[in-house]
C-alpha cells in the first residue's frame, strides 16, 4: 500500500485530502507544526499525525521518510509565514526528492498568476516552484472554498452586517471535490504519458452573484444580518470584478453552495 503524507492535513483543505485518501485505501501520514488532539475534528481516525515545521526544516526528513506521494495543503494568511511560503514549497520539494516520495501535488488557487494582489502571487510563485521540481509534480489550482464564501458572510453577521463586495461573482466549490482532484493527482504517477509537471483548473459547479449566495447562506442557516453592499477597492477589487476568480470553463466539482450549506445542518 502507497504512503502518501499530507503536508498541512489539519487545515481546511487538508482534513478532506487526508479523509479522501484513506477513503482510497492509502496508508496516510498527515505532518503539521501542531498534532490535533485525539478528540479534535482535525484528526481524522485512520491517519498518523507527525508534527514538523516544514519553514524550518525542522523535523521534515523524519516526517517524509517512507513517502511515496506528497500533497501540499500547506498555507500562511499574512506576514512573513506569508512572504516566505514560495521558499517553503521549495524546501519541501527539496526534502521530497530526498526522502525518494515519487509524485508530489499542490493546492493552488484558480488564476492566481493574473491577480496583482500579494497573497495571489505568493500562490503563483508556490505553483513556480512545482513546475521546476525534480520530482513529477501536478498543481491543482481550485476556485474559492464554499467554507471561505460561507465565512465572509458569517464574520460580517456577527456584527450585524452581511457583505456583498458589488459586481463580485464566486464559482465556490467544496474542499470534498478539490480533495478528490487532488488525490487522483497523486495517483496519476505511471499513467499513460504524464507530463513531468502539469496543472489542472477546477471550479466549483455554479456561478453565483455574492447577492445570490447571501440569499442562500441566510436561508440555509437562518443568521440574521442587514445584506450591505461594499465597495472592494485596489487590485483584489478589480480581480474579482472583472470575473479573474472565475472558471466557467473549467467546471469541476459537483456540490454546490446550497447542497454544502445542508450538509452542514445533518
Ligand atoms: N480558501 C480558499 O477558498 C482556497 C481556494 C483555493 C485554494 N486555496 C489554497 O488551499 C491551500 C490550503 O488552504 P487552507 O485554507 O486549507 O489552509 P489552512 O486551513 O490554513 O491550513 C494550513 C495547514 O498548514 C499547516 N502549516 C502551516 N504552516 C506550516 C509549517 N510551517 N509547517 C508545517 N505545517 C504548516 C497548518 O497546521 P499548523 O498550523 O499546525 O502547522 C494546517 O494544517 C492554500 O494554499 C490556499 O491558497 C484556498
Amino acid at each position: 500500500m502507497a504512503t502518501i503524507a499530507v503536508v498541512g492535513g489539519t487545515g481546511t483543505a487538508g482534513r478532506m485530502v487526508v479523509a479522501e485518501a484513506l477513503r482510497r485505501g492509502l496508508e496516510v501520514r498527515s505532518i503539521s507544526r501542531r498534532r490535533p488532539a485525539p478528540e479534535s475534528p482535525k484528526r481524522i481516525p485512520g491517519a498518523d499525525y507527525i508534527t514538523a515545521d516544514v519553514a524550518s526544516g525542522q523535523g521534515l526528513p523524519e516526517a517524509l521518510d517512507g513517502a511515496d506521494l506528497l500533497i501540499e495543503t500547506l498555507d500562511a494568511k499574512s506576514g512573513a509565514a506569508l512572504k516566505v511560503l514560495p521558499a517553503t514549497s521549495g524546501r519541501l520539494l527539496r526534502a521530497a526528492a530526498t526522502a525518494g516520495v515519487r509524485r508530489a501535488v499542490l493546492l493552488s488557487i484558480a488564476n492566481a498568476g493574473q491577480a496583482d494582489y500579494g497573497y495571489y502571487k505568493v500562490q503563483a510563485a508556490r505553483a513556480r516552484q512545482y513546475q521546476r521540481a525534480t520530482v513529477p509534480t501536478a498543481v491543482i489550482a481550485a476556485t474559492q472554498f464554499h467554507d471561505l464564501v460561507a465565512g465572509i458572510f458569517s464574520s460580517g453577521a456577527r456584527y450585524g452586517l452581511v457583505p456583498v463586495i458589488r459586481g463580485v461573482s464566486f464559482q465556490p466549490i467544496a474542499t470534498a471535490d478539490v480533495a478528490g482532484a487532488l488525490v487522483d493527482a497523486a495517483m496519476e504517477e505511471g499513467v499513460g504519458s504524464a507530463a513531468l509537471h502539469s496543472t489542472r483548473i477546477i471550479g466549483g459547479p455554479e456561478v453565483l452573484t455574492m447577492r445570490q449566495l447571501v440569499g442562500q447562506w441566510k436561508t440555509a442557516t437562518g443568521r440574521k444580518g442587514m445584506t450591505t453592499p461594499l465597495p472592494l477597492p485596489g487590485s483584489l477589487g478589480r480581480f474579482l470584478r472583472e470575473g479573474g476568480n472565475l472558471v466557467p470553463e473549467n467546471t469541476y466539482g459537483t456540490i454546490t453552495f446550497s447542497q454544502w450549506l445542508e450538509s452542514l445542518a445533518d
